[in-house]
């Protein structure tokens, strides 16, 4: 008998989909098929795709889109812009969004703000009830953190990388600060020390650290500091990665829980744990609860490597091709409906609702 594992409502709170104008890199239709695939029942999708989710006209077209073409059930960020859109807020606190995010350094896409008074203004402005969502770096963590004093916003640190990232915010939750920290696959798993190998595959940002950071990481999941592990599913098509100017980001979807319970087999973490990071902890932050009969079976003896061959990402690679991999996914329920089946996604596009839509009571 092979042993199996069910895990409660997975959520990834940290995925870019594409579709609109960037669907020749991805659709709704097929990322969210990914994430059935990867075991996921809902994924939180980020504002910088073009158009950038920045107001009501973008944020309604995202949503029509997302409505007609979803297979698991989704959320969408509300982005914070450089030209000031603060004024939009207060409709979103009771709106279709699921928080706000906001980037503090460079990243794909347009909505950089780098300047500190301006985050200040976003901060203030944005409704209490729902979670910011921050891209921050190095120092820019510490800036962000002086923010979340003064304001005391709940706040999701988004893929955090560096073992001095993680020693400011274990201080900052030691000290009884709203925040939470995700770390991603890449960042966990992609051989630090051998960034060059993988070409522009391994590029993404934040940037693949050393394995000293690498280490601190899994530190951060042993201690409590890390709450989520998030894909930052971000694909682009394999030749504009190959091109002169490859851009930042890599596909995970598929790929996260294989890797954390390939992880676990090897005794780096529990199952426990795992459950956790990818379902417990993200629906906490996101004050999200499953709709019953909503789960993923995954079989923890199958063993597979990772190939492109098999992927429901429309990029059709991953940056974790040829490892080795134990723990696959079988089954996938929503509110008691058959999603997938281990190789097929089993419902039409538009199935998924918004968890912060009419849909949901
Ligand atoms: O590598 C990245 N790619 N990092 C981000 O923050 C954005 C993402 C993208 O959208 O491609
Ligand atoms: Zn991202």
């Amino acid at each position: 008998m092979a042993r199996t594992l069910t895990l409660p409502g997975m959520l990834d709170p940290h995925v870019h989909l594409r579709g609109l104008e960037w669907a020749r890199k991805a659709t709704f239709a097929s990322e969210t098929a990914a994430a059935l695939a990867g075991g996921y029942w809902a994924v939180l999708d980020m504002p910088n795709t073009p158009p950038a989710t920045i107001d009501a006209a973008a944020l309604d077209t995202k949503l029509a889109a997302l409505n007609a073409e979803a297979v698991c059930d989704w959320g969408v960020y509300f982005g914070a812009s450089q030209d000031d859109n603060t004024a939009e807020y207060a409709a979103l606190e009771n709106g279709p969004v699921c928080g706000l995010k906001m980037y503090n350094n460079a990243t794909t896409g347009t909505l950089l703000i780098a300047d500190q008074a301006q985050r200040r203004r976003h901060y203030h402005a944005w409704p209490p009830a729902k979670p910011i969502a921050v891209h921050a770096e190095g120092q820019t963590v510490a800036d962000i953190l002086a923010l979340v004093r003064e304001t005391r916003r709940q706040t999701h640190f988004c893929h955090v990388s560096t073992a001095e990232e993680i020693a400011l915010l274990h201080a900052a939750k030691a000290d009884g600060l709203p925040v939470s920290v995700g770390v991603t696959p890449h960042h966990l798993f992609l051989p630090a020390d051998d960034v060059r190998a993988l070409g522009p595959l391994g590029l993404m940002k934040p940037e693949l650290k050393t394995a000293a950071d690498q280490a601190a990481l899994w530190d951060g999941i042993a201690d409590g500091t890390v709450d989520v592990v998030e894909s930052d599913h971000a694909p682009h098509t394999l030749a504009e990665k190959q091109s002169e100017q490859p851009p930042f980001g890599v596909p995970g979807l598929e790929t996260t829980l294989p890797l954390l319970l390939t992880a676990a087999h090897e005794g780096r973490l529990t199952l426990e744990r795992v459950i956790e990071l990818v379902a417990l902890n993200p629906q906490r932050i996101f004050g999200l609860t499953p709709p019953p009969e909503t789960d993923t079976v995954v079989d923890l003896d199958a063993t597979y490597t990772i190939t492109r061959a098999t992927l429901f990402t429309l990029c059709g690679w991953s940056p974790f091709e040829g490892m080795q991999v134990r723990g696959r996914v079988r089954a996938v329920r929503i509110r008691g409906e058959a999603v997938f089946d281990g190789e097929r996604v089993l419902v039409p596009p538009g199935n998924g609702i918004n968890l912060w839509g009419p849909d949901v009571a």
